[in-house]
C-alpha cells in the first residue's frame, strides 16, 4: 500500500489567495511523485479554492459535524464536505479535544456520520503525557471510543493517526522505537475490534514535529503507513520533500 502524507494546515494561511498559492506550489511538486499518496486539509473556507487547484493530491477537511443537516449554527456538515470534493475528514485533533472540549462521544458522532457520508476519517488519538505509565491505557481508550459501535465494512475507510501531543509543534517528535511500539499496540486493539485482515490493512500513520529531515525515519518504522504533517506542510518545499520521501520506501 502507498504511504499516505496529510497536509494539516490548521488556521493558516491568512487568506485565500495564499492558500491557493500554497496549494498549488504543492501540486506542481508533488505532480510527478507516484508512489506516494498526499491529502491536504485547509481550513474549510478554502476548501472549494483548494480543491480546484488539487488533481494529484486529495481534498481533507479538518472538522466536521455530527449531524447533517438542522439548526447548528457555525457547523459543517458531511454533505457539504462532499459537495466540495472533500474525501477525507480529520476528527479528535487533540487541539479540537482541548479547545473546543470535544468529548470521545461527540468524536465518535461525528466519525459516524462521516463514513455515512462516504469520507474517509483519520480519527488523531495520543497521550498528553509519556511519564505516566498509563499512557497506552489512554490511547486505548480513545480508539475504543472513537470507534464505538463502527462496523467492521468501515474499516477500510478509517486512518488512525498517533499524534502524542507532547510531539505536536514541540520540534520533539517521538523515537522511531516507540513509534514503532506504539504502532504494534494500535495494531493489537484495531486486531480485537475489527479482526485479523483489518488489523493488518488499516492505515495507522505518525504525527508530531514531523519534518522534511525526519520523515523517513517514521516511514521507514514497520507499520508506519503515513504521516499527518502541521507546521512543515505550510512551507511546499518542505511538504514537497517529505511526500517525495514517503516514495522511496
Ligand atoms: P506539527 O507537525 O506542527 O507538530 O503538528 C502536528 C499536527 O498536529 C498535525 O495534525
Amino acid at each position: 500500500m502507498k504511504k499516505i502524507i496529510i497536509a494539516n494546515w490548521k488556521l493558516n494561511p491568512p487568506t485565500a489567495t495564499k492558500a491557493i498559492s500554497l496549494a498549488g506550489a504543492i501540486e506542481r511538486g508533488i505532480k510527478k511523485i507516484r508512489k506516494a499518496e498526499a491529502v491536504i486539509a485547509p481550513p474549510s473556507l478554502y476548501m472549494r479554492d483548494v480543491g480546484r487547484v488539487l488533481r494529484r493530491a486529495r481534498l481533507g477537511a479538518q472538522n466536521i459535524f455530527w449531524e447533517d443537516s438542522g439548526a447548528f449554527t457555525g457547523e459543517i456538515s458531511a454533505s457539504m464536505l462532499v459537495s466540495l470534493g472533500a474525501q477525507y475528514v480529520i476528527i479528535g485533533h487533540s487541539e479540537r479535544r482541548e479547545y473546543f472540549h470535544e468529548t470521545d462521544q461527540e468524536i465518535n458522532g461525528k466519525i459516524r456520520r462521516a463514513l455515512k457520508g462516504g469520507l474517509s476519517v483519520v480519527l488523531c488519538v495520543g497521550e498528553r503525557d509519556r511519564s505516566k505509565e498509563k499512557f497506552l491505557q489512554f490511547v486505548k481508550q480513545q480508539i475504543l471510543a472513537g470507534l464505538k459501535k463502527i462496523p467492521r465494512v468501515y474499516s477500510k475507510k478509517i486512518i488512525i493517526a498517533y499524534e502524542p501531543i507532547w510531539a505536536i509543534g514541540t520540534g520533539d517528535p517521538v523515537s522511531p522505537d516507540d513509534l514503532y511500539e506504539m504502532t504494534l499496540y494500535i495494531r493489537r486493539i484495531l486486531f480485537d475490534l475489527f479482526g485479523k485482515k483489518a488489523a493488518h490493512t488499516m492505515r495507522v500513520v505518525y504525527g508530531g514535529s514531523v519534518s522534511s529531515k525526519n520523515a523517513a525515519s517514521f516511514l521507514s518504522v514497520e507499520g508506519v503507513d503515513g504521516l499527518l504533517v502541521g507546521g512543515a506542510s505550510l512551507d511546499a518545499r518542505d511538504f514537497v520533500d517529505i511526500v517525495r520521501s514517503a516514495s522511496f520506501l
